[in-house]
């Protein structure tokens, strides 16, 4: 693993390792992928407002989750189907997580899931939800998952719709999870609303993250209800098209929910930069999902743990060019609105890459 000195040549062994169906399955997005690209826009259309001569010779990149010490503020968001991306999937970066210490969120699709990745590993975990059932469905749902050694909980609440994915319609292509009769799990999806998290909140004592919070509004309900944790997330371009950039929305969010609970975000999140802006703008960890594919397709768990290794080498270097010594003296005076200097779009910090020869790939 110590053959990538940057994370760019991770993603280029990624492209070199996957299919083209699994390619565009981890990194495509719903209709017209402006979503997708927002993401990257809003965060290429922040600068960075360095302060000097502040003795940054210790700087620690640690911070906490919900009670829960991580090395970085980056956590593994939820991704189905990860089998198809590593043979190990969920296992493989579960395990990554726990040895990077930070803390990983295990998708209710994908195979092997719930069960092998708690009997994998005793670091603090998520386990999140599609909802394919009624309440008493997900009330059991919630009880296997704590039986499985899982301290968190996550309700995905973006996902009403499977969307319009157009790169694997095209190719007639699904994700494995979706293969199959059933696989939408009928209604329930759609069905929900917050009454069921109210009930959630009355029945079950561990705590909720609402992943997939995209206004003020709604962050303020979810607050309202007593969710601990207000998840920013437009599922990274992969639902509804046309809508804002994550980053773009974080700010409102932060003043909807004004400390009543955690905020994290993500979307778009491909560089050490990138989660400093956030944590400048009030989130408290960013989780990645595209980032954590290439990582494991480059090279499973030892891939995705080498790629975490790099984003905190450039996370490091860049809060002590900031003059910072930890997450709790960053603040919006280090960030600023600024025109992006590339041309955006889904591969925007990877932009020198090519592909066809992958010239940085040994
Ligand atoms: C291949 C793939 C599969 C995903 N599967 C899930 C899932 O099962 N559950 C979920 O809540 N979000 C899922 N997501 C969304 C991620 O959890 C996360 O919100 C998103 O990837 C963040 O944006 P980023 O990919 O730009 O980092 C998936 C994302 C990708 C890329």
């Amino acid at each position: 693993m110590d053959d990538f000195a940057t994370l760019q040549q991770i993603a280029a062994r990624a492209r070199r390792n996957l299919t083209k169906n699994t390619w565009d399955y981890l990194m495509g997005g719903t209709e017209t992928e402006t979503t997708l690209r927002r993401n990257r826009l809003a965060l290429d259309s922040l600068a960075l407002r360095p302060r000097i001569l502040r003795d940054v010779a210790e700087v620690d990149t640690s911070t906490s989750f919900l009670g829960h010490r991580i090395r970085l503020p980056v956590m593994l968001a939820p991704i189905g189907s990860l089998q198809l991306i590593d043979a190990g999937g969920a296992v493989a970066a579960a395990e990554a997580a726990a040895a990077y210490q930070t803390i990983y969120f295990c998708s209710s699709v994908t195979n092997p899931g719930r069960d092998e990745v708690g009997a994998a590993t005793n670091a603090p975990k998520v386990f999140q939800l599609y909802v394919r059932g009624d309440r008493a469905w997900v009330d059991e749902q919630v009880k296997l998952a704590i039986e499985a050694g899982f301290e968190m909980f996550c309700l995905t609440v973006d996902t009403a719709y499977y969307s319009r994915r157009e790169r694997d319609l095209i190719k007639r292509w699904q994700p494995s999870a979706r293969r199959g009769r059933g696989h939408d799990g009928g209604d329930f999806q759609k069905k929900l609303t917050w009454d069921d998290i109210k009930h959630f909140k009355d029945t079950h004592d561990i705590p909720l993250i609402l992943k997939g919070i995209g206004t003020a509004e709604d962050a303020a309900i979810a607050c309202e209800h007593g969710v601990e944790c207000v998840h920013v997330s437009n599922h990274g371009g992969r639902q509804l098209d046309h809508g804002r950039g994550s980053v773009d929305v974080l700010p409102e969010v932060v003043d909807a929910v004004a400390g009543r609970a955690s905020v994290i975000v993500d979307g778009g999140f491909l560089r050490g930069t990138d989660v400093i802006k956030a944590l400048a703008l009030g989130a408290d960890a960013v989780c990645i999902g595209k980032l954590q594919g290439l990582g494991l397709a480059a090279g499973g768990k030892d891939g995705l743990f080498h790629l975490l290794r790099l984003l905190e080498a450039e996370i490091r270097t860049s809060m002590s060019l900031l003059g910072i010594h930890n997450f709790n003296e960053i603040d919006a005076s280090y960030v600023e609105e600024a025109e992006p200097v590339i041309d955006p779009h889904q591969l925007s910090p990877y932009i020198h890459l090519n592909f066809e020869e992958l010239e940085y790939d040994r």
